[in-house]
Protein backbone atom coordinates (compact mmCIF):
# COMPACT_ATOMS: atom_id res chain seq x y z
CA UNK A 1 0.00 0.00 0.00
CA UNK A 2 0.99 3.60 -0.52
CA UNK A 3 3.84 5.12 1.42
CA UNK A 4 1.82 8.47 1.14
CA UNK A 5 -1.78 7.10 1.86
CA UNK A 6 -0.56 6.03 5.26
CA UNK A 7 -0.36 7.77 8.15
CA UNK A 8 2.10 7.95 10.87
CA UNK A 9 -0.37 5.57 12.96
CA UNK A 10 -0.04 3.08 9.91
CA UNK A 11 -3.27 3.86 9.45
CA UNK A 12 -3.81 2.71 5.53
CA UNK A 13 -6.37 5.10 3.41
CA UNK A 14 -7.94 3.42 0.90
CA UNK A 15 -11.00 5.19 1.20
CA UNK A 16 -11.94 8.77 -0.81
CA UNK A 17 -14.88 11.08 0.22
CA UNK A 18 -15.28 13.63 -2.61
CA UNK A 19 -17.47 16.20 -2.20
CA UNK A 20 -19.80 17.35 -5.13
CA UNK A 21 -21.51 20.86 -4.34
CA UNK A 22 -22.04 23.17 -2.23
CA UNK A 23 -25.37 23.36 -2.70
CA UNK A 24 -28.78 20.97 -1.46
CA UNK A 25 -32.27 21.29 -2.46
CA UNK A 26 -32.74 20.52 1.51
CA UNK A 27 -32.00 22.29 4.38
CA UNK A 28 -31.70 19.77 7.42
CA UNK A 29 -31.45 21.35 10.44
CA UNK A 30 -28.53 19.76 11.94
CA UNK A 31 -26.72 20.32 8.86
CA UNK A 32 -27.01 23.94 7.79
CA UNK A 33 -28.53 27.05 9.41
CA UNK A 34 -31.49 28.42 8.23
CA UNK A 35 -30.34 31.16 6.49
CA UNK A 36 -27.78 28.93 4.27
CA UNK A 37 -24.30 28.92 3.94
CA UNK A 38 -21.99 31.60 1.94
CA UNK A 39 -21.53 29.57 -1.52
CA UNK A 40 -17.61 29.64 -2.85
CA UNK A 41 -17.85 30.99 -6.32
CA UNK A 42 -18.09 28.47 -9.18
CA UNK A 43 -15.08 29.28 -10.86
CA UNK A 44 -13.30 27.97 -7.47
CA UNK A 45 -14.57 24.66 -7.48
CA UNK A 46 -13.33 21.74 -8.83
CA UNK A 47 -14.25 20.63 -12.46
CA UNK A 48 -15.22 17.19 -13.49
CA UNK A 49 -12.31 17.02 -15.22
CA UNK A 50 -10.20 18.23 -11.85
CA UNK A 51 -12.17 15.63 -9.25
CA UNK A 52 -11.25 13.03 -12.04
CA UNK A 53 -7.58 13.84 -12.12
CA UNK A 54 -7.31 13.94 -8.80
CA UNK A 55 -9.55 10.30 -8.31
CA UNK A 56 -6.65 9.45 -10.60
CA UNK A 57 -4.08 9.93 -8.52
CA UNK A 58 -5.57 8.78 -5.41
CA UNK A 59 -6.41 5.44 -6.91
CA UNK A 60 -3.50 4.62 -8.61
CA UNK A 61 -1.62 5.09 -4.68
CA UNK A 62 -4.32 2.49 -3.03
CA UNK A 63 -7.66 4.01 -3.00
CA UNK A 64 -10.33 1.42 -3.51
CA UNK A 65 -13.84 3.07 -2.75
CA UNK A 66 -14.65 6.72 -3.41
CA UNK A 67 -17.96 8.04 -1.88
CA UNK A 68 -19.96 11.33 -3.39
CA UNK A 69 -20.93 13.51 -0.99
CA UNK A 70 -22.26 17.16 -0.95
CA UNK A 71 -24.21 19.05 -0.14
CA UNK A 72 -26.49 16.66 -2.41
CA UNK A 73 -24.49 15.55 -5.53
CA UNK A 74 -27.15 14.91 -6.98
CA UNK A 75 -27.95 17.59 -8.26
CA UNK A 76 -24.80 18.64 -9.93
CA UNK A 77 -25.72 18.18 -13.60
CA UNK A 78 -22.71 16.45 -14.30
CA UNK A 79 -22.98 13.84 -11.61
CA UNK A 80 -23.82 10.59 -13.62
CA UNK A 81 -21.18 11.51 -16.29
CA UNK A 82 -18.70 11.38 -13.30
CA UNK A 83 -19.73 8.17 -12.04
CA UNK A 84 -19.31 7.01 -15.61
CA UNK A 85 -15.45 8.36 -15.51
CA UNK A 86 -14.50 7.26 -12.06
CA UNK A 87 -16.21 3.82 -12.76
CA UNK A 88 -13.08 3.48 -16.00
CA UNK A 89 -10.31 3.93 -13.38
CA UNK A 90 -8.67 0.72 -12.96
CA UNK A 91 -8.40 -0.33 -9.25
CA UNK A 92 -11.42 1.80 -7.67
CA UNK A 93 -13.70 -1.38 -6.49
CA UNK A 94 -16.65 0.54 -5.36
CA UNK A 95 -18.57 3.80 -6.15
CA UNK A 96 -20.89 4.99 -3.64
CA UNK A 97 -23.25 8.13 -3.19
CA UNK A 98 -24.81 9.44 -0.15
CA UNK A 99 -27.55 11.31 -1.17
CA UNK A 100 -31.00 12.98 0.76
CA UNK A 101 -32.89 10.86 -1.97
CA UNK A 102 -34.92 13.66 -3.32
CA UNK A 103 -33.90 13.45 -6.77
CA UNK A 104 -32.78 9.57 -6.07
CA UNK A 105 -35.65 7.73 -8.48
CA UNK A 106 -35.45 9.56 -11.66
CA UNK A 107 -31.82 9.83 -11.87
CA UNK A 108 -30.78 6.05 -10.58
CA UNK A 109 -31.27 3.61 -13.41
CA UNK A 110 -28.63 6.14 -14.91
CA UNK A 111 -26.29 6.03 -12.43
CA UNK A 112 -26.57 2.41 -11.73
CA UNK A 113 -25.68 2.03 -16.04
CA UNK A 114 -23.10 4.41 -15.21
CA UNK A 115 -21.20 2.28 -12.52
CA UNK A 116 -22.44 3.48 -9.38
CA UNK A 117 -22.53 0.62 -6.96
CA UNK A 118 -23.68 1.68 -3.53
CA UNK A 119 -26.39 3.96 -1.88
CA UNK A 120 -26.86 5.73 1.22
CA UNK A 121 -30.03 7.67 2.51
CA UNK A 122 -30.52 10.22 4.69
CA UNK A 123 -34.13 9.43 6.24
CA UNK A 124 -34.64 10.78 9.90
CA UNK A 125 -38.32 10.04 10.34
CA UNK A 126 -41.34 8.42 9.17
CA UNK A 127 -43.87 10.88 9.47
CA UNK A 128 -44.41 13.17 6.80
CA UNK A 129 -44.90 16.16 8.81
CA UNK A 130 -41.96 16.05 10.81
CA UNK A 131 -39.86 15.46 7.25
CA UNK A 132 -40.56 19.01 6.48
CA UNK A 133 -40.21 20.35 10.13
CA UNK A 134 -36.44 18.63 9.98
CA UNK A 135 -35.76 19.11 6.42
CA UNK A 136 -37.20 22.70 5.92
CA UNK A 137 -38.74 21.33 2.74
CA UNK A 138 -41.34 18.94 1.35
CA UNK A 139 -40.21 15.58 -0.20
CA UNK A 140 -40.69 12.58 2.25
CA UNK A 141 -42.61 10.54 -1.11
CA UNK A 142 -39.65 10.95 -2.99
CA UNK A 143 -37.46 9.94 -1.06
CA UNK A 144 -39.31 6.81 0.31
CA UNK A 145 -39.45 6.05 -3.57
CA UNK A 146 -35.46 6.43 -3.79
CA UNK A 147 -35.58 4.17 -1.30
CA UNK A 148 -37.70 1.47 -3.22
CA UNK A 149 -36.28 2.44 -6.33
CA UNK A 150 -32.50 1.51 -4.33
CA UNK A 151 -34.08 -2.14 -3.68
CA UNK A 152 -35.71 -2.70 -6.50
CA UNK A 153 -32.71 -2.14 -8.50
CA UNK A 154 -30.76 -4.76 -6.91
CA UNK A 155 -28.60 -2.30 -4.18
CA UNK A 156 -27.99 -4.51 -1.59
CA UNK A 157 -28.08 -3.24 1.47
CA UNK A 158 -29.42 -0.06 0.77
CA UNK A 159 -27.92 1.86 3.88
CA UNK A 160 -30.89 4.87 5.26
CA UNK A 161 -29.20 7.25 7.41
CA UNK A 162 -31.16 8.87 10.56
CA UNK A 163 -29.79 11.10 12.57
CA UNK A 164 -31.24 10.81 15.96
CA UNK A 165 -32.26 13.96 18.07
CA UNK A 166 -33.68 14.27 21.69
CA UNK A 167 -37.11 15.47 21.55
CA UNK A 168 -37.08 15.00 17.76
CA UNK A 169 -37.28 11.52 16.40
CA UNK A 170 -35.73 9.47 19.67
CA UNK A 171 -39.62 8.08 20.27
CA UNK A 172 -38.90 6.23 16.05
CA UNK A 173 -36.31 3.91 16.78
CA UNK A 174 -39.06 1.21 16.99
CA UNK A 175 -40.57 2.57 14.01
CA UNK A 176 -37.37 2.55 12.00
CA UNK A 177 -36.81 -0.79 13.35
CA UNK A 178 -40.15 -2.50 12.24
CA UNK A 179 -38.99 -0.43 8.72
CA UNK A 180 -36.35 -3.11 8.03
CA UNK A 181 -38.79 -6.50 8.47
CA UNK A 182 -39.74 -6.45 5.18
CA UNK A 183 -37.35 -4.28 3.32
CA UNK A 184 -33.44 -5.41 2.56
CA UNK A 185 -32.36 -1.89 4.48
CA UNK A 186 -29.67 -1.43 6.86
CA UNK A 187 -31.26 1.69 9.05
CA UNK A 188 -27.97 3.32 10.80
CA UNK A 189 -28.81 5.04 13.49
CA UNK A 190 -26.23 8.07 13.76
CA UNK A 191 -25.29 9.86 17.20
CA UNK A 192 -25.67 13.82 16.57
CA UNK A 193 -22.88 15.37 15.57
CA UNK A 194 -21.59 19.55 16.51
CA UNK A 195 -20.72 21.14 13.12
CA UNK A 196 -20.49 24.88 12.94
CA UNK A 197 -24.15 26.32 12.59
CA UNK A 198 -25.94 23.40 13.64
CA UNK A 199 -26.80 24.22 17.64
CA UNK A 200 -25.28 21.15 18.37
CA UNK A 201 -25.93 20.40 22.13
CA UNK A 202 -25.50 17.82 24.68
CA UNK A 203 -28.54 17.09 25.72
CA UNK A 204 -30.04 16.94 21.93
CA UNK A 205 -27.84 13.69 21.69
CA UNK A 206 -29.14 10.02 21.81
CA UNK A 207 -26.17 8.11 22.99
CA UNK A 208 -25.90 4.46 21.31
CA UNK A 209 -26.09 2.90 24.84
CA UNK A 210 -29.18 4.67 25.15
CA UNK A 211 -30.95 4.04 21.51
CA UNK A 212 -29.29 0.15 21.81
CA UNK A 213 -31.53 0.02 25.36
CA UNK A 214 -34.45 0.79 23.79
CA UNK A 215 -34.37 -1.58 20.94
CA UNK A 216 -33.28 -4.54 23.10
CA UNK A 217 -36.50 -3.94 25.39
CA UNK A 218 -38.87 -4.82 22.63
CA UNK A 219 -36.73 -6.84 21.00
CA UNK A 220 -34.59 -8.96 23.79
CA UNK A 221 -33.11 -11.64 20.42
CA UNK A 222 -31.63 -8.72 18.95
CA UNK A 223 -28.34 -10.69 17.22
CA UNK A 224 -25.41 -8.70 16.79
CA UNK A 225 -23.47 -8.89 13.23
CA UNK A 226 -19.78 -8.97 12.74
CA UNK A 227 -18.48 -5.57 10.60
CA UNK A 228 -15.49 -4.78 8.30
CA UNK A 229 -12.69 -2.93 11.01
CA UNK A 230 -13.14 0.41 9.34
CA UNK A 231 -16.68 0.46 9.32
CA UNK A 232 -18.19 3.81 10.87
CA UNK A 233 -20.90 0.96 11.93
CA UNK A 234 -22.33 -1.23 14.65
CA UNK A 235 -24.91 -3.67 13.11
CA UNK A 236 -27.31 -5.99 14.80
CA UNK A 237 -30.10 -7.68 13.21
CA UNK A 238 -33.39 -8.91 14.43
CA UNK A 239 -33.86 -12.39 13.62
CA UNK A 240 -35.69 -13.24 10.58
CA UNK A 241 -36.01 -9.24 9.37
CA UNK A 242 -34.84 -8.68 5.63
CA UNK A 243 -33.15 -5.78 6.65
CA UNK A 244 -30.73 -4.51 9.61
CA UNK A 245 -29.93 -1.95 11.65
CA UNK A 246 -26.28 -0.22 12.90
CA UNK A 247 -25.53 2.40 15.31
CA UNK A 248 -23.21 5.06 14.47
CA UNK A 249 -21.45 6.15 17.54
CA UNK A 250 -19.25 8.78 16.42
CA UNK A 251 -19.61 11.14 20.16
CA UNK A 252 -19.71 8.08 22.71
CA UNK A 253 -17.54 5.76 20.93
CA UNK A 254 -15.60 6.69 18.23
CA UNK A 255 -13.37 5.03 15.24
CA UNK A 256 -10.79 6.86 14.90
CA UNK A 257 -8.17 3.88 15.62
CA UNK A 258 -9.50 2.27 12.37
CA UNK A 259 -10.12 5.58 10.33
CA UNK A 260 -9.21 4.73 6.84
CA UNK A 261 -10.71 8.24 5.02
CA UNK A 262 -9.82 11.33 3.21
CA UNK A 263 -12.47 13.80 1.51
CA UNK A 264 -11.72 16.25 -0.77
CA UNK A 265 -14.66 19.30 -0.59
CA UNK A 266 -15.94 20.74 -3.19
CA UNK A 267 -13.71 23.55 -3.40
CA UNK A 268 -10.79 21.39 -3.58
CA UNK A 269 -9.01 20.96 -0.42
CA UNK A 270 -8.26 17.78 1.15
CA UNK A 271 -9.78 17.23 4.30
CA UNK A 272 -7.80 14.60 6.21
CA UNK A 273 -10.35 13.88 9.48
CA UNK A 274 -13.70 14.76 9.67
CA UNK A 275 -13.11 17.60 12.69
CA UNK A 276 -11.29 20.10 12.55
CA UNK A 277 -10.15 22.30 9.95
CA UNK A 278 -6.41 21.42 8.66
CA UNK A 279 -6.85 21.57 5.14
CA UNK A 280 -4.40 22.06 2.32
CA UNK A 281 -6.15 22.79 -1.39
CA UNK A 282 -5.12 20.30 -3.93
CA UNK A 283 -7.20 22.93 -6.33
CA UNK A 284 -4.45 25.75 -6.31
CA UNK A 285 -1.63 23.50 -6.35
CA UNK A 286 -3.56 21.51 -9.59
CA UNK A 287 -4.17 24.84 -11.23
CA UNK A 288 -0.51 26.33 -10.76
CA UNK A 289 0.60 23.03 -12.78
CA UNK A 290 1.91 20.67 -9.54
CA UNK A 291 3.18 17.48 -11.79
CA UNK A 292 1.48 14.46 -10.37
CA UNK A 293 4.47 13.31 -8.29
CA UNK A 294 4.57 16.76 -6.34
CA UNK A 295 0.73 16.41 -5.80
CA UNK A 296 1.23 13.18 -4.28
CA UNK A 297 4.23 14.68 -2.11
CA UNK A 298 1.60 17.55 -0.95
CA UNK A 299 -1.31 14.74 -0.39
CA UNK A 300 1.78 12.58 1.55
CA UNK A 301 2.36 14.89 3.77
CA UNK A 302 -0.49 15.76 5.06
CA UNK A 303 -1.48 12.59 5.79
CA UNK A 304 1.48 12.22 7.07
CA UNK A 305 0.06 15.35 9.72
CA UNK A 306 -3.58 13.85 10.43
CA UNK A 307 -3.91 13.34 14.45
CA UNK A 308 -4.42 9.94 16.33
CA UNK A 309 -8.34 10.89 16.77
CA UNK A 310 -10.58 13.75 17.36
CA UNK A 311 -10.15 14.53 21.03
CA UNK A 312 -13.36 13.73 23.05
CA UNK A 313 -16.76 15.01 22.28
CA UNK A 314 -16.72 18.32 24.05
CA UNK A 315 -13.49 18.93 22.09
CA UNK A 316 -15.31 18.41 19.09
CA UNK A 317 -17.84 20.46 19.38
CA UNK A 318 -15.40 23.30 20.44
CA UNK A 319 -13.31 22.90 17.56
CA UNK A 320 -13.29 25.25 14.54
CA UNK A 321 -14.63 23.43 11.30
CA UNK A 322 -16.94 24.28 8.14
CA UNK A 323 -20.67 23.63 8.79
CA UNK A 324 -21.27 19.92 8.14
CA UNK A 325 -22.97 21.14 4.53
CA UNK A 326 -19.81 21.96 3.61
CA UNK A 327 -18.26 18.89 4.35
CA UNK A 328 -20.05 15.94 3.13
CA UNK A 329 -20.10 13.82 6.20
P1 LIG B 1 -20.08 3.58 4.25
O1 LIG B 1 -19.13 4.02 3.20
O2 LIG B 1 -21.23 2.84 3.67
O3 LIG B 1 -19.42 2.90 5.38
O4 LIG B 1 -20.80 4.89 4.81
P2 LIG B 1 -20.36 5.97 5.87
O5 LIG B 1 -21.06 5.71 7.14
O6 LIG B 1 -18.92 6.08 5.92
O7 LIG B 1 -20.88 7.32 5.17
P3 LIG B 1 -22.21 8.16 5.14
O8 LIG B 1 -21.98 9.23 4.14
O9 LIG B 1 -23.40 7.31 4.96
O10 LIG B 1 -22.31 8.83 6.55
C1 LIG B 1 -22.99 8.28 7.65
C2 LIG B 1 -22.56 8.99 8.92
O11 LIG B 1 -21.22 8.62 9.23
C3 LIG B 1 -22.58 10.52 8.81
O12 LIG B 1 -23.07 11.05 10.02
C4 LIG B 1 -21.15 10.85 8.61
O13 LIG B 1 -20.85 12.13 9.06
C5 LIG B 1 -20.48 9.79 9.48
N1 LIG B 1 -19.10 9.59 9.08
C6 LIG B 1 -18.62 9.30 7.86
N2 LIG B 1 -17.28 9.21 7.88
C7 LIG B 1 -16.91 9.48 9.16
C8 LIG B 1 -15.67 9.57 9.84
O14 LIG B 1 -14.60 9.41 9.25
N3 LIG B 1 -15.69 9.87 11.15
C9 LIG B 1 -16.84 10.07 11.83
N4 LIG B 1 -16.76 10.35 13.12
N5 LIG B 1 -18.04 9.99 11.23
C10 LIG B 1 -18.07 9.71 9.93
N1 LIG C 1 -24.55 14.63 12.88
C1 LIG C 1 -24.55 13.37 12.38
N2 LIG C 1 -24.76 13.08 11.09
C2 LIG C 1 -25.01 14.10 10.26
N3 LIG C 1 -25.29 14.12 8.95
C3 LIG C 1 -25.46 15.42 8.58
N4 LIG C 1 -25.30 16.23 9.64
C4 LIG C 1 -25.03 15.43 10.70
C5 LIG C 1 -24.78 15.67 12.08
N5 LIG C 1 -24.78 16.89 12.59
C6 LIG C 1 -25.40 12.95 8.12
C7 LIG C 1 -26.56 13.00 7.15
C8 LIG C 1 -26.05 12.31 5.92
C9 LIG C 1 -24.59 12.08 6.19
C10 LIG C 1 -23.68 12.47 5.09
O1 LIG C 1 -24.27 12.85 7.31
O2 LIG C 1 -27.66 12.31 7.67
O3 LIG C 1 -26.69 11.09 5.72
FE1 LIG D 1 -28.80 18.65 2.32
FE2 LIG D 1 -27.75 16.40 3.30
FE3 LIG D 1 -27.29 18.66 4.53
FE4 LIG D 1 -29.75 17.65 4.56
S1 LIG D 1 -27.87 16.71 5.47
S2 LIG D 1 -29.21 19.81 4.15
S3 LIG D 1 -29.90 16.71 2.62
S4 LIG D 1 -26.58 18.13 2.52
Amino acid sequence: FSAFLTDSFGRQHNYLRISLTEKCNLRCQYCMPEEGVQLTPKSELLTAQEIISLARLFVKEGVEKIRLTGGEPLIRPDVVDIVGQLYKLEGLKTIAVTTNGINLARLLPRLKEAGLNAINISLDTLVPAKFEFIVRRKGFHKVMEGIHKATELGYRPVKVNCVVMRGFNEDELLGFVDFTKDLPVDVRFIEYMPFDGNRWNFKKMVSYKEMLDTIKQRWPELEKLPCEASSTAKSYKVPHFQGQISFITSMSEHFCGSCNRLRITADGNLKVCLFGNSEVSLRDHLRSGASEEELVQIIGAAVGRKKKQHAGMFNISQMKNRPMILIGG
